[in-house]
């Protein structure tokens, strides 16, 4: 894995959009996995810059989002897929048919999972997937103590992520209990992986993930075994690692 360390938020997010402009660039017909929440919002606006006043076309990307929030239709205002469309979607020229979400409102959440894994697969799997990393190392909603052989299914939420994610909804009353979620197994097929992490909310999941073991108990740390990841992190959220001067852990 290798730990790129970046003085602040907006270098963060110009480096993340940067990698995935190359990416395209590389292969215009690319599978990217795509994350939600504070952290991508940057990268993601910097893509929309990128498409607008450099010409970056999405027209031939196809899109695979991480999770979504259970009972949450597409039109609540903190729906993964809405906010995928305010921040993304909507404002560069990607194809509504290569846009592939976790339908939170299915009914068979076991069929959805499976078929969502099946056009992964069908797709020629991810070729770049984008992450974020939670205070308590999560990745999607991959809480700890999630195996590391998990594929696609449905979670309950940690208490210590619903509270982090409370500052998205008037109340913790109205933060879901659960979701569906791409699993770790399903994580780890992607062919490149850069996870984000800004602040030092993250300093201490960030440590565990590059300096712990490698632990179900910090579902980051598994990337560590990953042959082509990338950790992209900010100042304040390296603070706690000891090793800082290493930016490279091959
Ligand atoms: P955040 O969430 O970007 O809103 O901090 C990251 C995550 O939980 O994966």
């Amino acid at each position: 894995m290798r730990l790129l360390i970046v003085e602040d938020y907006d270098e963060l997010s110009v480096r993340a959009a940067e990698m995935v402009a190359e990416a395209i660039a590389w292969k215009p017909n690319i599978v990217l996995g795509l994350a939600t929440g504070g952290t991508p919002g940057g990268c993601y606006r910097e893509l929309v810059r990128m498409h607008r006043e450099r010409g970056l076309s999405f027209a031939k990307v196809a899109t695979f989002n991480l999770d979504e929030y259970l009972r949450l239709p597409p039109s609540h205002v903190q729906s993964y897929r809405y906010y995928m469309d305010e921040n993304l979607f909507n404002l560069v020229d990607v194809k509504r048919e290569n846009i592939h979400f976790l339908d939170g409102l299915t009914m068979d959440p076991e069929r959805t999972c499976r078929e969502y894994e099946n056009a992964i697969k069908a797709s020629g799997g991810i070729d770049f997937q984008l992450l974020g990393i939670g205070s308590n190392g999560h990745i999607a909603f991959n809480e700890p103590s999630s195996s590391f052989q998990s594929r696609t299914r449905v979670i309950s939420l940690s208490e210590q992520t619903r509270n982090d994610n409370a500052r998205f909804f008037h109340s913790l009353d109205e933060v879901p209990r659960q979701a569906l979620t791409m699993g770790i197994a399903t994580i780890l097929e992607a062919r490149v992986i850069l996870l984000l992490a800004s602040g030092v909310g993250k300093a201490e999941a960030v440590a565990k993930s590059v300096e712990g073991s490698v632990t179900e108990m910090v579902p980051a740390s598994i990337l560590r075994t990953h042959i082509n990841c990338t950790m992209l992190v900010d100042r304040d959220a390296a603070v706690k690692l000891t090793m800082q001067s290493l930016s490279s852990q091959g």
